[in-house]
């Protein structure tokens, strides 16, 4: 009988997540039914929206204390009721954080593209980061575009096709060393170091003219700053909060959203579920751009499924840098 280890929701979270608000089990799982097959979890995809689903129901309904941590995956069936994917096909999709899930459709991962980049520049992330840009964002070339969390999984991307796309390009990151990584390997014309700059002012140097697109990933104060230097006709893409996501409280709204009004400006969230359609279109971008250099796909690995917790917190507290994986 087959077993897997998996963790679980202990407690929901109320403020910073942290080790209390998991549990580890191992349980046998029961035959597989028709149309089911068994994965071998290699990697896990560690991201910011794991953190809303164990607290709210958001796009997805809230984790239930007790389940397993509902989370991306990748690996390779290894027992299968389902002729579609027979064993020894490599499969990345809704694992969780187990070590052996039990799935009835997955997307397969294609000949050649390693795990690592199935789950970061060719998965969700690169499709977000590209939905991000030419759907929402509709850059065009000379725009001026602000990127924040821009050292992270999605924002280190969004930039760089920014960039491709021949545009301006200034990151918003929380370090010197991860404002050097973004400007000297990705090749963003500038980063702006919000910990250490004074933004605003950073803003008005690096954008004179100010921001035509602003790709947000992290929402609070860094998207009050972004808004108050929009130009007319900005795209202000919604892509994400993070700022406000490990804690209780929501924070107070942005006092410069009223500047969307004079700017003539287009505010638009999304959800990258929306936009698999566009994932072939993605993939077609991209891949070339990854093959002659001109885009860098980084991952930030941690091992063992019971590092996974860790994984998580440490986007709150700018531990990584790239893609956060988990390789079990
Ligand atoms: N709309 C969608 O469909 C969709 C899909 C995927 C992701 N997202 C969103 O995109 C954003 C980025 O996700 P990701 O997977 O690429 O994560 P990530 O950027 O790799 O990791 C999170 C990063 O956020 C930064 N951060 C954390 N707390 C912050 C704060 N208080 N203020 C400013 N920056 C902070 C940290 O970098 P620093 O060291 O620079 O602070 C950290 O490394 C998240 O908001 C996520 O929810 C949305």
């Amino acid at each position: 009988m087959a077993t897997t280890t998996r963790i679980t929701l202990a407690r929901t979270p109320d403020g910073p997540v942290g080790e209390a608000n998991f549990a580890t089990e191992e349980v046998d799982l029961p035959p597989l039914a028709d149309g089911e097959f068994l994965v071998a979890v290699r990697w896990l995809s560690i991201d910011p929206t794991i953190r809303g689903w164990m607290a709210y129901d958001t796009y997805l309904p809230k984790i239930a204390e007790g389940d397993v941590i509902r989370s991306l995956g990748a690996g390779e069936v290894v027992e299968s009721r389902n002729e579609k994917y027979p064993v020894g096909t490599r499969v990345s999709g809704v694992t969780g954080w187990q070590t052996a899930a039990v799935l009835t459709s997955a997307f397969r991962i294609p000949d050649g593209v390693p795990y690592e980049q199935a789950l970061s520049v060719f998965g969700m992330t690169g499709l977000t980061a590209f939905v991000g840009i030419e759907d929402i964002g509709r850059v065009q070339p000379g725009d001026t575009v602000v990127v924040s969390g821009a050292a992270g999984a999605v924002g280190s991307i969004a930039g760089q096709l920014a960039k491709a796309r021949g545009c301006h390009v200034v990151g918003i990151a929380g370090s010197a060393e991860k404002c050097r990584w973004v400007t000297e390997d990705l090749g963003f014309d500038a980063c702006i170091d919000y910990r250490a700059d004074d933004v605003a002012r950073a803003l008005r140097r690096e954008c004179p003219q100010g921001v035509d697109v602003y790709f947000d990933n992290v929402g609070g104060e860094i998207l009050n700053t972004v808004l108050g230097q929009i130009r007319d006709r900005a795209r202000v893409v919604m892509c994400g909060a993070i700022s406000g996501y490990d804690s209780a409280d929501l924070p107070p709204g942005p006092a410069n959203l009223v500047n969307v009004i004079p700017r003539r400006a287009t505010v638009q969230g999304f959800i990258v579920l929306d936009h698999y359609d566009r994932a072939g279109a993605a993939i077609a971008t991209m891949a070339p751009l990854l093959a002659d250099g001109q885009l860098v796909s980084q991952v930030f690995i941690v091992d063992g499924l019971a590092a996974a917790p860790e994984a998580l917190a440490g986007l709150f507290t700018g531990a990584n840098t790239g893609k956060t994986l988990v390789r079990l």
